[in-house]
């Protein structure tokens, strides 16, 4: 009897822990939205836009341990040359002010995970 009960907390913990690991794609966009950033307008999770897909970008820096730091510098700045396969040569325009550096943070971070 006691040992059932234990297994039912068990059990329950678990799936409350497991619910709070959010799916990337909803957390990401509602950070976007949070920060007012125009990141959706050439982006989207799983397809090619006017910029490469995030998950693409996820793919493409797995394992790099830099690739933190040299994209959320990349997204302030604005950036080309990495993705002309996919859009042609267009550029990306600087973000200096909107989203704030922690949010781009924290955006790029999320799309690392991925
Ligand atoms: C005007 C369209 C546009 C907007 C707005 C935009 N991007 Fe991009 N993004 C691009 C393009 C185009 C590229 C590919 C650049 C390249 O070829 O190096 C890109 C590339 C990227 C990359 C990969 C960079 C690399 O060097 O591999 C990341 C990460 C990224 N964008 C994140 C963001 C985030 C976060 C936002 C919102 C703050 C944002 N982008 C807003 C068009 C855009």
């Amino acid at each position: 009897m006691k040992l059932s009960f234990v297994a039912i907390i068990a059990a329950s913990l678990l799936a409350i822990s497991s619910s709070a690991i959010a799916d990337p794609a909803v957390d990401i966009a509602s950070i976007v939205k949070n920060s007012k950033g125009d990141c959706l307008n050439c982006h989207q999770v799983d397809r090619k836009i006017v910029g490469p897909a995030w998950k693409d970008v996820a793919a493409k820096y797995k394992g790099d341990a830099n690739a933190q730091a040299t994209l959320v510098n990349k997204v302030i700045k604005g950036g080309s040359g990495h993705w002309n396969n996919e859009t042609g040569g267009l550029p990306m325009t600087p973000h200096p002010f909107k989203p704030t550096k922690e949010e781009i943070e924290q955006i790029v971070a999320s799309i690392l995970q991925m």
